[in-house]
This record gives structure tokens, sequence and C-alpha cells, in this order.
């Protein structure tokens, strides 16, 4: 139940006539992503879950009941070079330098793999093996250290101590796991530390449970960093 049976009908069509294309060649591989894209940003309207994909809705919401329209992506054209990447930060971090490093970590322990798998699974169309009565993808090697109590600290000090960066700008709230003295101490050893706050309602999963504050602090690090070697 993440969509009706007929929108799943029709994405599932979509997903493998854009997955002929690809084999005989009637697109280029830019064109591929660009369709599969397209196709995640549009089902996306239509799925019967409280954002997320941890758990479908049992009955059908009103947006869900709509039928499902494909539509092009937006795309913003500029004559820049653009390079994109898909790997580990921390390694990632490693080999390039920026003049400008803007980082949105996960904040909390929910793991986006369990969160976002019906949208992997349409990415990547491979038939995983699933468990559970949500239907979730097997797969702990995509676990995020920041996701865990035990390492997120680290792994922040690790990507900040190995950033090669003019400024780094990083959003997190008072309510992640790793507390906001401890992000400060980190960057206020890296360069010249500035920090922008705003008050956000909170997003909550659970209409049952009883959350603490209706209200969360959202920070924006900004550091200007002491070194910087192009
Ligand atoms: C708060 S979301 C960022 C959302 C993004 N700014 C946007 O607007 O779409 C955190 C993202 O970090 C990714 N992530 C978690 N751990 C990571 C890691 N070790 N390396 C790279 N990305 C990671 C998650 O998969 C998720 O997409």
């Amino acid at each position: 139940m993440y969509f009706t049976e007929q929108n799943a009908k029709k994405c599932d069509a979509i997903r493998t006539k854009i997955e002929f294309f690809k084999k005989n060649k009637v697109i280029t591989i830019d064109e591929y992503f660009f369709l599969i894209s397209s196709l995640l940003e549009s089902i996306d309207k239509y799925s019967n879950s409280v954002s997320v994909y941890g758990a479908y809705l049992k009955k059908f919401k009103k947006a869900a009941l709509l039928e499902f329209y494909f539509r092009p992506s937006k795309l913003y054209i500029n004559h820049q070079e653009h390079e994109i990447y898909n790997q580990d930060a921390n390694d990632l971090i490693k080999r390039i330098s920026t003049d400008v490093l803007y980082l949105d970590p996960p904040y909390n322990r929910r793991q986006y793999y369990t969160n976002y798998h019906i949208l992997e699974t349409i990415a990547k169309y491979d038939n995983p093996v699933i468990y559970g009565k949500t239907g979730l993808r097997l797969e702990n090697d995509k676990r995020s250290k920041y996701c865990l109590v035990n390492t997120a600290y680290n792994e922040f000090k690790n990507l900040i101590e190995n950033a090669n960066s003019k400024y780094i700008f990083m959003s997190y709230n008072n309510e992640g796991i790793i507390p906001i003295q401890a992000i400060r101490g980190v960057f206020e050893k890296k360069g010249k530390l500035k920090e922008f706050t705003i008050s956000y309602s909170r997003y909550k999963s659970d209409s049952k449970r009883k959350y603490s504050s209706n209200k969360t602090v959202e920070y924006l690090f900004c550091c200007t960093c002491n070194t910087y070697c192009i």
C-alpha cells in the first residue's frame, strides 16, 4: 500500500520502458538518469506514507488516490562544469578541495536506507531481497555512521579535520545526535565560527506520541577556515 495498485503498475511500466530504452541505446546515459530522477520526483507525490517510506498508511490518503502523472524534472541550465559523486562523504573529502563546503548530515537515528527504500528500489530496479511487513531492503552495510550515537561525533570530527575548503557551512538542530557544544568545539579548531539559528516547527512522524516540544532550533554553522591549499 505504498501506492495504489493502478499507480504502482503505471510506475512499473514506465520504469521498465526506461530500462528498455537504455538497453537498446534509444537514449544516452544522461537521458537515462534524467528520466529516472523525473520518475522518482513524480511518483513521490502519490505515495501513501507520511513523507518517508518507513511504513505505509493503512488507508489511502487523498494525494495517493489521484492518478499518477509522469512529469519531467526541472533543469537549471548554465554554463558551469558540474561533478556529482555518490559515495561516503568521509572518503570523498580526502580527495576534493572546495571554496564552499555545504554539509547537511542526518541529524537523528533514522537511517535513510530504510526510510527511502522504495525510491532506492525504483532507481536501482534490482529486485532486492526484502523483509518485514513494510518490505524493507536487506542492506545493513548502508547504515550511516552519522545516524549512530556511538560513531556520529567521531565521523563528523574526522570529516571537518580532513576538509580542505575556504568556507564550511553546516545545517543541524538542537535535537541531533551530536550535541551543539561538541560541533562548536570542532569548528572552532578549524577556523572562525559564526552561527545563525531559527526556531522551526517540529516534524512529528507519530501523531500518538507525546513530544517534549513543538519547536526545534535549526542551526546554520558558518566556518571561515584557518588554512586552505589549492
Ligand atoms: C539531511 S539529508 C540531506 C538532504 C539534502 N540536503 C537535500 O536537500 O536533499 C542527509 C543525507 O546524507 C546522506 N548520508 C548519510 N550518511 C552519509 C555519508 N557517510 N556519506 C554521504 N552521504 C551520507 C543520507 O543518505 C541523506 O541523503
